[in-house]
């Protein structure tokens, strides 16, 4: 951590132009830029990916932008857990510099017609069941860091299909920034750390961290050269059984295609989706 960055106050920016002001005045002074774009609800997950930023830049600005074109008619945009106040009172003792929350009318505004869509890697897992949710993703990313202009754009591997987009898309647009991947925070009984989890009321908090149990199990399996498919079957007969209503997807994957694989030969990624009660969590792990 920079002295220089922890001794300055967190500022607040809505406009474009402003915060352009002030990454041009740092990037003069030598500093490397790093951009955490969020959704807000903030938790200790979101303060990890600020902590790695202020590793690899002296300076850290957080987005704060619940993006509607991300989420489809019947999810919880509306419902979307809102609170900026504390949201920027976290980033403020985080050491953070400046926070952008960018109005609607900013990102989107009148007559807005443009859609990023990454083809073949947003097909499958949440590609499949949220249908424009990866166009929506990636245009509103690719919005913020061309008007922040980051060194650096940070995103959490707990939305690892989303990470991947990202990448590809700043791949194939040859857009001038390093994307990082952060690795998942967890509670202590494995739980991914996710904005959704306040909607688990006592029972489902109690069953949900046996997702993650169940990607650890299939990792293990793999490892030791079993089969992708009979150990899928198995968890997803044990999550079935354990309360979980639907399972979208529990996939073994190329981590870098996200093609579906039998066997871990290369990069491997597991990757699951499915619903407890009516909320939705995803998870994955490495191979
Ligand atoms: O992961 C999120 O919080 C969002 O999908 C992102 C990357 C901020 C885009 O709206």
């Amino acid at each position: 951590m920079s002295s220089q960055a922890s001794s300055v106050a967190l500022v607040r920016f809505d406009a474009v132009a402003p915060l352009r002001a002030r990454v041009s005045e740092w990037k003069a002074a030598g500093e490397r830029v790093v951009l955490v774009p969020t959704m807000g609800a903030l938790h200790r997950g979101h303060l990890s990916l600020v902590n790695r930023g202020r590793e690899l830049g002296q300076r850290v600005i957080v987005s704060i932008f619940v993006n509607p074109t991300q989420f489809g008619p019947s999810e919880d945009f509306s419902r979307y857990p809102r609170d900026t106040e504390t949201d920027l009172a976290l980033l403020a003792g985080a050491g953070v510099d400046a926070a952008y929350l960018p109005s609607v009318e900013t990102m989107y505004p009148k007559d807005f017609s443009t859609s990023l869509t990454v083809a073949g890697i947003t097909d499958g897992l949440c590609g499949a069941y949220r249908p424009g949710h990866f166009a929506g993703v990636a245009t509103v990313v690719t919005k913020l860091v061309n008007q922040v202009q980051p060194d650096i754009a940070l995103f959490g591997e707990k939305d690892f299909q989303q990470l991947q987009v990202i990448r590809r898309a700043v791949r194939d647009l040859d857009i001038p920034v390093e994307i990082g991947g952060v690795p998942t925070l967890r509670e202590e009984d494995g739980l991914a750390l996710s904005s959704r989890n306040r909607y688990l009321d006592a029972e489902e908090r109690r069953i949900a961290p046996i997702i993650h149990r169940e990607l650890t199990r299939i990792a293990e399996g793999l490892r030791t050269g079993k089969a992708a498919s009979p150990l899928v079957a198995a968890s997803t007969d044990r999550l079935t059984e354990a309360g979980f209503s639907t399972i979208q997807y529990l996939s073994v994957c190329d981590a870098d295609t996200l093609a579906p694989v039998e066997h871990a030969t290369g990069p491997t990624r597991i990757l699951v989706a499915a619903y407890l009660g009516s909320t939705r969590l995803i998870d994955n792990v490495a191979v």
